[in-house]
């Protein structure tokens, strides 16, 4: 561990807070651990609905807007501008008719061929229903964006630009000021999709003026699997009625009066569509907890310092492994990844002696190391498993188990 930052370890380094599984996880990219606080949170919201009934919607109603302050510092928004609702694409749904305005030649949609699939097929969707396209900027290593090719796909033809704050495979973190920026200036509207950055790196899209974005929470954020994702639509276009509307989206002091007419809410909860999964919405609760107090500054910093022992510890014990990662700290997220062709027998190997990475095709292990319950053994422990792993053949053995989460 770096001298410089041990200082303040004990409060970001809190294993206790979680259930830690037996051995190594180093999957917190694709699914974070349960912290105790969101069970407790859950357990409470089902004390809730077992002892109060319906009477518990007096205050389960305003649960999602409760929780915005939490949200709202870990993506630099106002409040207001925030609110968790949805998944990554049902929230794509409902802004990007919103924000997608064609006129005259500027009618395409533009995403990048390194997406996350969901978001091209909702991106494709809305380029489907207005016969217009959606482009794709190309990559040239097939793991990377290179900074000339994004801006040159940005035209004057596009009307709607779809960005990923860290791409999934390679864990490539793009610079959000520059590119809402740039994108802007160009006459576009610019959407971000946060899921691999939401509570592992800082944002400060309200400053940085971007137009929408959105993430998931069951991430970094750890609020369980298929917990509520979140949205931010930037202060200037809150007075904007979204496309697509619910109940739950409607004004909160007309809600109840059941009008025929929908009157929009306030703020970035005008996106919620029907009524929100409490349950689901506890974990999000207790998993904020986990990150009160804690100086995002200095959670990224030291997940800079793990991440940078990966990868020397990579260029020294596994040459022939590629880091699709790109080296310098601006420009990688929270996990690194690295690319063999047997990296699935080497995933299922490592599961198999109790270390959980991630794994996505074609041939790419990712690994998370997390401030709150990951540290330099279990660094240096995953990193000296993958040569054991190969050295002994031991993944020439492994049977044909799932590996796709
Ligand atoms: C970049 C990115 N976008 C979207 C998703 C999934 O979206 P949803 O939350 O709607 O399932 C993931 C899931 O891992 C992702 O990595």
């Amino acid at each position: 561990m770096g001298a410089t930052l041990s200082w303040f370890m004990p409060k970001l380094y809190k294993p206790e807070a979680f259930a830690l599984p037996d051995g190594i996880y180093m999957d917190g990219n694709s699914l974070g651990l349960m912290p105790h606080a969101a069970k407790k949170a859950v357990e409470r919201r089902l004390t809730d609905w077992a002892e109060q009934a319906v009477m518990g919607w007096d205050h389960w109603f305003g649960l999602s807007e409760s929780l915005s302050p939490a949200l709202a510092r870990l993506v630099g928004a106002r409040p207001e501008e925030v609110i968790a609702t949805g998944s990554i694409t049902t929230n794509l749904h409902l802004l990007v008719p919103t924000f997608y305005r064609p006129q005259g030649q500027r009618r395409h949609l533009l995403a990048t061929e390194l997406d996350f699939p969901t978001d091209l097929y909702a991106m494709r969707s809305w380029a489907d229903l207005n016969g217009a396209e959606l482009r794709l900027i190309p990559s040239r290593d097939g793991h990377t964006l290179h900074p000339d090719d994004i801006a040159a796909a940005i035209t004057d033809e596009i009307a709607l630009v779809l960005l990923p704050t860290v791409l999934y495979r390679s864990g490539q973190l793009l610079d959000v000021a520059r590119w809402t920026e740039y994108a802007q200036a160009q006459g576009c509207v610019v959407g971000w999709d946060a899921a691999h950055s939401i509570g592992a790196v800082p944002h400060q899209f309200h400053d940085h003026g971007v137009d929408f974005a959105v993430w998931c929470s069951y991430k970094y954020l750890n609020a369980g699997p298929g917990a509520p994702g979140g949205l931010f639509v930037h202060e200037r276009h809150l007075g904007t009625v979204p496309a697509l509307r619910g109940w739950w989206g409607n004004d909160k002091t007309s809600q109840f009066r059941m009008e025929n007419e929908y009157s929009r809410g306030e703020g970035a909860g005008a996106y919620q569509l029907g009524t929100p999964g409490v349950l689901s919405l506890a974990g999000l609760e207790g998993a904020l907890e986990v990150y009160e107090g804690v100086d995002l500054a200095q959670l990224r910093a030291r997940s800079l310092e793990l991440t940078g022992l990966m990868l020397s510890l990579a260029d020294e014990l596994l040459p022939e492994m590629q880091v699709i990662t790109p080296r310098a700290e601006a420009e990688r997220g929270g996990h690194v990844s690295l690319q063999w062709d047997h990296n699935k027998q080497v995933s299922l190997a490592l599961r198999a002696r109790g270390i959980i990475p991630d794994y996505r095709e074609p041939g790419i292990v990712r690994l998370a190391p997390i401030p709150f319950y990951n540290n330099e053994d279990d660094v240096r422990g995953t990193m000296q498993a993958i040569r054991e792993i190969i050295d002994s053949g031991e993944y020439r053995s492994v049977g044909e188990g799932s590996a796709v989460s």
